[in-house]
This record gives C-alpha cells, sequence and structure tokens, in this order.
C-alpha cells in the first residue's frame, strides 16, 4: 500500500494493559475491585470527593510509573507512512509519551486537572504533575475545588462529534481494546463506512459486539499490533 491513507484508530484500555494499567471489566479490572459509580461518577464526587480524589491519585500514580508498549510506538511509528488519528477512551498519555501526533481522548486525561465547577473550562483546565495528589481544598483558577479532568458517569463528551466525523472519513478503521460496552463512545463502530477495510485486535470473543466487515484479530495489543501491521501491507 504505497499511498499515504487516513487511518482511524479507536483504543480502550486493553492497549495500556501490557504496560501495567488495569483495565477495568476484565477479571482483575478496576470496576471488579472498585465501586464505579461511587468513584467514577458526578454524583459518587458530589456525595464524597475525598474518596474520589484519592482513587485517582493512586491512578495518577500509577500511571507515573508507567511506559508506552510496543503497540503504542508501533501506531506512532504508523505515521511516518500514513496520516493516523488516534481517539481514545483512555486517560493515560501512553500514547503521546510514545510520539503519536494525534490524539483525542474522549475521556478525559489524568495528566490534566480542572475546575469543579465547569470542567471544561478552558481557562481551569491545566497540567498537573502526576506525583502530586489533589486533595479537598486544592482551588482551581476559578476557586472551586479542583478536580482531576476526567470525564465521569453521568457527565457529556466534549468530543465525541468530531470522532464521529473523523470515523465516517476514515480510509481505514482499527479498534484496539476496548469491550464496547460504553456509550456513546462504543457507538462509534457503527460510523465506519461499510466499503473500508475495519479491523479490532482483542483477545477476547468479540461475538456480536461488531458491525458486519470487521477482521478480528485475536491476540493482544503488544502481539496483534504486527500482524495488523503485516494485514495493512496486503491492502
Ligand atoms: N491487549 C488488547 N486488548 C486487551 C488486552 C491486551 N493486552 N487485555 C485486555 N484486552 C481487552 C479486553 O478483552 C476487553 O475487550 O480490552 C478490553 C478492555 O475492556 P474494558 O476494561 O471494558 O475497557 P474499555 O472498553 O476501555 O472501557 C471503556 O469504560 O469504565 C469506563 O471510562 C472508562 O474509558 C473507559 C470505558
Amino acid at each position: 500500500m504505497r499511498v499515504r491513507q487516513n487511518i482511524v484508530v479507536f483504543t480502550g484500555a486493553g492497549i495500556s494493559a501490557e504496560s501495567g494499567i488495569s483495565t477495568f471489566r476484565d477479571k482483575d479490572g478496576l470496576w471488579e475491585n472498585y465501586d464505579a459509580m461511587r468513584l467514577a461518577s458526578i454524583d459518587g464526587f458530589r456525595e464524597d470527593p475525598e474518596a474520589v480524589l484519592e482513587f485517582y491519585n493512586e491512578r495518577r500514580w500509577q500511571l507515573f510509573d508507567a511506559k508506552p508498549n510496543h503497540a503504542h510506538y508501533a501506531l506512532s511509528e504508523l505515521e511516518k507512512q500514513h496520516d493516523v488519528t488516534i481517539i481514545t477512551q483512555n486517560v493515560d498519555d501512553l500514547h503521546e509519551r510514545a510520539g503519536s501526533s494525534k490524539v483525542i481522548h474522549l475521556h478525559g486525561e489524568l495528566t490534566k486537572v480542572t475546575s469543579s465547577r465547569d470542567r471544561e473550562d478552558d481557562r481551569c483546565i491545566k497540567y498537573y504533575p502526576l506525583n502530586l495528589p489533589i486533595y479537598i481544598g486544592h482551588k482551581a483558577d476559578d476557586g472551586s475545588q479542583l478536580r482531576p479532568y476526567i470525564v465521569w458517569f453521568g457527565e457529556e463528551l466534549r468530543y465525541i462529534e468530531e470522532a464521529r466525523q473523523l470515523v465516517e472519513s476514515a480510509d481505514i478503521f482499527v479498534v484496539i481494546g476496548t469491550s464496547l460496552v460504553v456509550y456513546p463512545a462504543a457507538g462509534l463502530v457503527g460510523y465506519a463506512r461499510h466499503d473500508i477495510p475495519k479491523f479490532i485486535v482483542d483477545p477476547s470473543d468479540m461475538e456480536g459486539k461488531l458491525p458486519e466487515g470487521y477482521l478480528h484479530i485475536k491476540a493482544k495489543a503488544v502481539e496483534g499490533i504486527d500482524i495488523l501491521l503485516e494485514e495493512l501491507k496486503k491492502l
């Protein structure tokens, strides 16, 4: 495949699993051990902000120690041949640390903090060192309680419309490491044109989860990305 293609890659927690970051719904996933509605929803934050901040301080610390893996690097490397846009549900910055230049975070970013009065107030969205905890009493620039820049359950996604348009315009669409159960993000798989090559890399059965036309590479990301690159060469 010589011509530069517009490749859109949609990723989830699975791509960062081999970097030591827990997924959510696998057998030892976060939501197996923690109450998602208490710790990752806007109602939970209103009820017990201390518990929510502590939970995210732990996750920010875990990310501080994590490193991108071969799958992250391979996607950034692919930019040498193609226009690659990554739409991720992940709040980690491993795509960026691997060198990917176009990354859209649908569910927020752990490396940033914001206002608890208006989460999407750009004047309050700031980078914040991952090894610095956020505590009750820490203030955003608008004087409100500081919170992690994460989209919690019950909150709107700022970039979903932009993401849908990107998927609709893709020449090739790739899905890596997502269980496709959280909407509206999971609905993106339905926006890829039917006549383009579509792939999913995931070690689990994706039975009944995907519209027609997706080639399932049943492997973990680090192994599956090389199989995907071979498939792309055949196009
Ligand atoms: N490589 C590739 N895929 C993997 C790997 C791996 N090493 N390990 C697990 N997976 C797959 C699982 O089979 C599963 O399909 O990754 C997927 C992880 O699914 P979830 O844990 O549900 O994560 P995700 O789909 O990203 O969750 C979506 O839910 O909790 C919210 O906001 C949170 O963004 C998150 C959203």
